[in-house]
């Protein structure tokens, strides 16, 4: 079987992603899963990668040809030449950071060129990061119920998407590159409501930081969702990137330690004016085990020793915070309900070099309830989920160094029999298998 990354075009197969149709790598988890390293890889046979949700609080590290690339709001499609990389209407642009982040790739000589960003997308503002971490701080170490700190990333996400629903003080990308009296206008009204960031800053002072930066993004502002249809009535084929994962989704996710916007597969349509039915192909990325950063339930989480050697070993440290990564076994119950809501049409197994070299292995396959009942059904509501006890499934371990294998007969007959659990218990075939982060260390299970 010739080895993914050695195809020349997508491994995707090109009859479940027909041309004129779309696919979507998601995570399947709580972030983190890999989902950059499996754009990068499918990206070749894609015209447009497209970023839908979120902001920079995504981070996606990709290692390709031995070099590292940590990219947040740029779609990871930027580092296929010829790829078009799109920041979708439904994301939350940080100007400033956007053009660190495009200055960080130029000065790695990758060609900046595709990038298209939505006139649409709403404006972070230094206020809305204010916010953001004010809110934090004034909930830090005060828990009462639900009611504590989530652990942000504090990129001023949730505020940006707050505002955009508020709708009269907001700031879209449009707005920043057209500049006069309608930015300053918003940006005046805005001041009105974040009075202590007014203070330090004023109207004017605001606007001369923001000046500069809709002057470097204008050339790069259009109608991104003409651009994506224009692309699929051609006969091109378009790969939507989730930024965060499924279980932080505002909508499906363990409400409130979520993120601010709907992260899963379902928020492709609204985030980018493309409709479902162009959806064809929907991958989903999880890692044999769980992580998380930030605050909320994890059933299957661990700590002592264990989890140290997991998190040194797999590199758990957040590409955006630097924060240690909770470290939790594999929870199926969870994984069946996020390969529910997303459609996905595939798995993406990542990090399984990672538990390598354990005695065994263990799988999450129901919770036991308070009541001492006993369910296989995911409690998206963090209050029933604190309250979950996780029932295990235990498997055998396999040998220490799997890096080097390229397809799935090399793989030790144990390591195959999870990932045949995983496919069963979440009702989804294994497209693809990660032993390691480089774009080569990748299986295609066809
Ligand atoms: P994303 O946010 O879903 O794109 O994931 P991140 O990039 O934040 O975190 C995943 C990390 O795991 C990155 O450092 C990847 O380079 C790395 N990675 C991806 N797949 C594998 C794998 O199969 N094995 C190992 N060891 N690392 C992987
Ligand atoms: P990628 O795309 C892991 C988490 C934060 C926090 C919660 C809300 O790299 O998988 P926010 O700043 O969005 O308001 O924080 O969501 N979070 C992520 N955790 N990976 C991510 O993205 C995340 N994006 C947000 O840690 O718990
Ligand atoms: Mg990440």
């Amino acid at each position: 079987m010739t080895p993914a990354h050695e195809s020349g075009a997508s491994p995707i197969d090109p009859r479940s992603c027909p041309r004129g149709s779309a696919a979507a790598v998601v995570g399947l988890q709580w972030g983190d899963e890999g989902k950059g390293k499996f754009v990068d890889l499918l990206a070749p046979g894609f015209a447009a990668v497209v970023r839908y949700n979120g902001g920079a609080n995504a981070g996606h590290t990709i290692v390709a040809d031995g070099r590292t690339f940590a990219l947040h709001l740029i779609p990871s499609g930027i580092l296929r030449p010829g790829t078009r990389a799109v920041i979708a209407n439904g994301v939350v642009v940080d100007p400033a950071g956007l053009v660190a982040e495009l200055e960080g790739l130029e000065s790695k000589g990758v060609d900046v060129s595709g990038l298209v960003v939505s006139s649409r997308a709403h404006v972070v503002m230094p206020y809305h990061r204010a916010l953001d971490e004010r809110l934090e701080s004034a909930l830090d170490g005060t828990p009462r119920g639900t009611t504590t700190a989530i652990g942000t990333t504090k990129r001023g996400i949730g505020p940006t998407y707050a505002e955009k629903a508020i709708r009269m003080a907001a700031v879209r990308v449009g707005d920043l590159v057209r500049g006069g009296d309608v930015l300053r206008d918003r940006v005046q009204l805005a001041l009105g409501l974040h009075d202590s960031f007014a203070a330090a800053s004023g109207v004017d002072g605001l606007l001369a930081d923001l000046e500069p930066l809709g002057a470097r993004l204008r050339p790069v502002v259009a109608d991104t969702t003409y651009l994506l249809h224009d692309l699929l009535s051609s006969g091109e084929r378009v790969l939507f990137e989730g930024g965060n994962a499924t279980l932080l989704d505002i909508d499906h996710g363990t409400f409130p330690y979520v993120t601010s916007s709907n992260c899963s597969a379902l928020g492709i349509p609204a985030g980018s004016g493309v409709p479902g039915t162009r959806l064809a192909s929907v991958v989903g990325v999880m890692k044999v085990y769980t992580t998380r950063v930030g605050l909320g339930p994890m059933p299957t989480e661990i700590d002592g020793d264990l989890a140290h050697e997991i998190r040194e070993r797999g590199g758990e440290y957040g590409t955006t915070t630097g924060r240690p990564r909770r470290i939790g076994w594999l929870d199926l119950v969870a994984l069946r309900y996020s390969a529910m809501i997303n459609g996905a049409t595939m798995l993406a197994v990542t990090m399984l070099d990672v538990l390598a070299g354990l005695d065994e292995v263990r799988v999450c396959t129901a919770y036991e309830l308070p009541d001492g009942t006993r369910t296989d059904r995911f409690l998206p509501d963090a209050v029933d989920l604190a309250g979950a006890t996780p029932v295990y499934e235990t498997l055998p371990g396999f040998e220490p160094d799997i890096g080097g294998c390229r397809s799935m007969d090399e793989l030790p007959a144990a390591a195959r029999r999870l990932l045949g659990r995983i496919a069963e218990h979440a009702r989804v075939p294994v497209g693809f298998v990660g032993v390691g982060p480089d774009r080569e260390q990748t299986i295609a299970a066809g």
